[in-house]
């Protein structure tokens, strides 16, 4: 087997959006890692700018270009360990006249960088590393006082089938060439049972293309983690868990409804351990994609209702759609669908809930947040105005934010 360099060598990954200008503008292309599209999931403390000096590492085909071409004011230092990812990459700067990006060939274990970057990106990279913990080390070394970790890796929940394959694939000596990728489609599509959980992930796989089946099946050097050893990979690194990118899958609030189950017996859990608990129901997850701090203070931010002050501002998140609007006359709520998410519907709002997210998304349609004491003014008056006889007290507020916190509906932020 081919070592994890000569592998994204000879199979550049992932595979290159070619027009990456187009993508972006007409096909709504976004990188999750973009803190300028979701600045308070990064860093609630602060207020935005633009100019950000942001570290790349392990960046592939694809995020030099996306972010040279979407964030022209960041200052972007790029690193890969494949010479033929990095060519294409120069290439596609000269092309597209992208100057804030300077890219390398380079190992993160072999960088030495101490305080220097706002953000550090390294989405999928980690867990192809010998040694995860010392990789992820480097990086926060590399990221400075206040500033982000965006990461992501594998989840071992929808992957639980992939590592069989590997083994299967390992005793059978099969080859990263065309002949081992097509033995591989062969062997999931043809030779497993249809119940094996590999199916479903190869099946939910986007880029069964060659460099894609080497990438999942064929890879050397690969690890999932479920979210409790999230806990053991940062633990010594320097970097707290400030929280998931996207709540949904990670909270049981957005998937169990129409169950009585009684939730307060899931309030002690930590963000890590309810996501394992929603996970074990789901099964969804192939990968983890959360934000590191390296202020002790930003642990866990949100998780805890203690920390939804009423000086904290609100906004609605981003990828919703209304499926029902709220209802005056009926007293109905209302109901969300997740964009991202293959069009999953969120639990339907109860009335009180359909106004106050009501409120929160006029206020965020116009790019704006809103301070929680200035929501709960609002949603008595709308009471009032509307003859509905209710009454919102400051307590049920928070309540409510923060269920639609966890149902990823709303976002915070303190300024
Ligand atoms: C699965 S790809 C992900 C690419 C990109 N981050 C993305 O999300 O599109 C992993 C990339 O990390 C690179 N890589 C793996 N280990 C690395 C290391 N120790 N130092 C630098 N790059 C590394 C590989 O060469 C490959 O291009």
């Amino acid at each position: 087997m081919k070592k994890i360099a000569e592998q994204y060598n000879d199979y550049i990954y992932p595979k290159p959006i070619t027009n990456m200008q187009k993508a972006i503008s007409e096909d709504g292309y976004v990188d999750i890692s973009n803190a300028d599209l979701f600045w308070e999931k990064f860093y609630p403390e602060k207020e935005y700018k633009n100019s950000l000096n942001v570290f790349i590492a392990g960046c592939g085909t694809n995020q030099p270009i996306y972010f040279g071409l979407s964030n022209p004011n960041w200052n972007i230092y790029a690193i890969d360990l494949s010479e033929n990812s990095i060519a294409y990459v120069k290439e596609k700067l000269i092309e597209n006249n992208i100057k804030n990006v300077q890219i390398e060939k380079q190992n993160i274990l072999d960088t030495n960088f101490k305080n220097e970057f706002d953000l550090v990106i390294s989405t999928g990279v980690i867990h192809h590393t010998k040694e995860p913990k010392k990789t992820l080390t480097k990086l926060v070394d590399a990221t400075s006082g206040d500033g982000a970790l965006s990461i992501m890796v594998y989840a071992n929940y929808l992957r639980r089938g992939v590592y069989d394959l590997q083994k299967i694939f390992r005793h059978l000596k099969i080859e990263q060439n065309k002949e081992g990728i097509e033995f591989a489609k062969n062997y999931i599509e043809n030779i497993i049972p249809k119940y094996h959980e590999a199916k479903r992930y190869y099946l939910a796989q986007k880029d069964n293309y060659d460099s894609g089946i080497i990438d999942t099946w064929l890879n050397p050097q690969d690890i999932a983690y479920s979210a409790l050893e999230i806990s053991d990979l940062i633990s010594d690194t320097g970097a707290y868990f400030q929280g998931w990118f996207d709540n949904v899958f990670c909270y049981p609030n957005a998937i169990l409804y129409g169950v009585e189950v009684n939730f307060k017996l899931l309030d002690d859990l930590n963000p890590l351990e309810a996501t394992d608990f929603t996970q074990s129901h789901i099964l969804q997850a192939g990968k983890h994609e959360f934000i590191l701090r390296k202020k002790k203070e930003f642990e866990n931010l949100w998780h805890n209702i203690s920390n939804i002050k009423e000086t904290i501002k609100v906004k609605s998140s981003s990828f919703l759609s209304v499926s029902k609007e709220l209802d005056l006359s009926q007293k109905l709520g209302g109901q969300l669908i997740y964009l991202k998410h293959n069009s999953l519907l969120s639990a339907p709002f109860n009335f009180k809930e359909g106004i106050i997210w009501s409120i929160v998304d006029e206020v965020s349609q116009k790019s704006e947040s809103i301070v929680i004491h200035k929501l709960l003014e609002k949603c008595n008056e709308f009471s009032k105005n509307n003859n509905l006889g209710m009454t919102f007290d400051i307590n049920e507020l928070k309540q409510i934010l923060h269920k639609m916190w966890k149902q990823e509906i709303i976002t915070f932020s303190m300024k």
